[in-house]
């Protein structure tokens, strides 16, 4: 018996040294961390249990009958992040570069799998040169297996990625069908065809880390939603995101008692809008300030700025925030805004995340630029996003709301649950300046001073207009209220909200704008 015992003590500790220390030494040395370490990292200490460690590739070509390695280049199971159960896979560049294989895939696809059958999130530490090359088609199979399962378990548990090396090729698509990307910056990329191929089809020169490293899906082409330094840094945050997520669709987010009080009153809230209306303030301070200790965890924090969406808890639960930004862009919305919020929104919706929304938007940005790139399409997006949102929805109108930007940004029409307004809300179909210049257009050209008329004319349509009192007697507006009980109201108003039920007409699926 004991010999038996001794055997998978051994059998163990060699499948655990993966593509063996030589390797792990030049994993390290790249300052990056072993598919174990990471796991550890990842869930709470001790609580990691592994499976398949024994499977091995059933490929007999180019010699890799005599290759094996125990667990084949993938660590796969369970644990818990904060005492709640989630599966994770963790592929291991020590074996065969972290290439995904028939079997290695197979062991991804079982724990995908068991997620999905007891609601718990899947986690995937992406570190790989992608398809096995010796496996050929039954590479690509495995690859397809699990991208039907990502889009099978889309919208029923939570899916997140994490890009630790390289990812490239067709694997690219199993992250893009999560719902969250992580990188490291330095380490990581993500592209369909390197450098190499570029160079070659379209003659540009471009390295690894310009065409799809951490800065580069962050910032400018949206893929990934966060940067990090590095991999310690990056599952920390990792777990941090988790805490605000609930394990699947069927249950509600989990409830943290913060100890911030809900009626918590800020004074600062009345002095935030300055007196020019032109003149931006960081939407953000608000946002920091209303929900509970401050702790707001921003989604894609460096691209499309103009917008602000991320996770935070009010009174303990997990609200999603949705806020217009005027200090870039004016808070206009553009292409990239709408598509990043419209997927927030989205992913909110799918996890009975209540949505809490603050508006400051002088409308949609003009230009051939937007035009041209489809913002027609790509605004319905955000406005098919927040009219098909089930869940409760709370929306603050700080300063403006015109247009069609009003409409998208959560109002009352599209089953807005509480919209409330500061009382220097501007809700209006444009600007003061620009409704004026229409409206009198007779009377100004045929002024003696027509500078001194157009200004004299938008005083007065601002005086009348540019006020949240109109739409609060339509009914479009619950309530004017005083900014320094922001939190408070939005905290009731989602209480109140609570076991809102909203069906929706029966349908296979439907078609947003894409
Ligand atoms: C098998 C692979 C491998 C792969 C790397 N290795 N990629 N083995 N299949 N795809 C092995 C290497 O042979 C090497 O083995 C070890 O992993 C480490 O690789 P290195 O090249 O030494 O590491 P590094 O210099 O860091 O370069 C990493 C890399 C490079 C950039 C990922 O290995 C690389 O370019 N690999 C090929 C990438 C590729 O073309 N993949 C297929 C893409 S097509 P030893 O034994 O020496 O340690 C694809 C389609 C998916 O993925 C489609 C899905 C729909």
């Amino acid at each position: 018996m004991w010999e038996i015992i001794e055997k998978l003590d051994k059998l163990r500790a060699q499948a655990r040294l993966g593509g063996g220390q030589e390797r792990i030494d030049a994993q390290h040395r790249r300052g990056k961390l072993t598919a174990r370490e990471r796991l550890e990292a990842l869930m709470d200490p001790d609580s990691f249990e592994e499976l398949d460690m024994f499977v091995e590739h059933q490929c007999t070509d180019f010699g890799m009958d005599q290759a094996h390695v125990a667990g084949d280049g993938v660590v796969t199971g369970y644990g818990s992040v904060h005492g709640r159960r989630v599966f994770a896979f963790s592929q291991d560049f020590t074996v065969f570069g972290g290439s995904l294989s028939e079997t290695n895939a197979r062991k991804i696809c079982k724990i995908m799998d068991m997620a999905v059958n007891v609601g718990a999130p899947v986690i995937g530490l992406n570190d790989s040169g992608g398809a096995r090359i010796q496996e050929g088609v039954a590479s690509l199979a495995g690859y397809a297996e699990v991208f039907q399962r990502n889009v099978l378990a889309s919208g029923v548990i939570p899916q997140i990625s994490a890009i630790m090396g390289p990812c490239a090729g067709g694997a690219v698509y199993s992250p893009a069908l999560t719902d969250f990307i992580l990188m490291v910056k330095d380490t990581s990329y993500m592209f369909l065809t390197g450098p190499d191929v570029v160079k070659t089809v379209t003659h540009e020169e471009v390295s690894a880390e310009q065409l799809g490293g951490a800065i580069t899906h962050t910032t400018r082409s949206g893929v990934a939603d966060f940067a990090f330094d590095n991999d310690l840094v990056l599952l920390k945050q990792l777990r941090r995101l988790l805490s605000f997520l609930p394990s699947s669709n069927r249950v509600p987010p989990p409830r943290i008692a913060t100890g911030d009080d809900p009626r918590r009153q800020d004074f600062s809230f009345d002095t935030l809008i300055p007196n020019d209306p032109q003149r931006p303030y960081d939407m953000k301070e608000l946002v920091e300030k209303v929900v509970d200790n401050g702790d707001f965890l921003e989604v894609q924090a460096e691209y499309a700025k103009n917008i602000i969406v991320g996770f935070a808890r009010l009174d303990g639960h997990t609200v999603g925030l949705v806020a217009n930004q005027p200090l870039v862009l004016a808070g206009c919305l553009d292409i990239a805004s709408s598509v990043k919020a419209a997927r927030f929104v989205r992913f909110c919706d799918c996890f009975q995340i209540p949505l809490v929304t603050f508006v400051d938007v002088p409308g949609f940005l003009p230009g051939t630029q937007q035009e041209l790139g489809g913002i027609i399409k790509q605004g319905a997006k955000l406005l098919f996003a927040f009219a098909e949102a089930t869940v409760p929805k709370v929306t603050v109108i700080t300063r403006k709301a015109y247009g069609g930007a009003y409409d998208v940004m959560s109002s009352k029409h599209l089953r807005g649950d509480l919209n409330y307004a500061w009382p220097h809300a501007e809700i209006a179909v444009m600007g003061p300046k620009g409704a004026a210049e229409i409206i009198f257009r007779n009377e100004i050209r045929a002024a003696q001073d027509p500078k001194a008329k157009l200004q004299e004319v938008t005083a007065a349509y601002a005086a009348n207009f540019a006020n949240p009192f109109i739409a609060a007697r339509k009914g479009f507006i619950d309530d004017v209220i005083m900014p320094h009980d922001t939190r408070w109201r939005v905290i009731r108003g989602l209480q109140t909200m609570t076991d809102k039920q909203r069906a929706m007409p029966w349908k296979k699926h439907d078609n947003m704008p894409l």
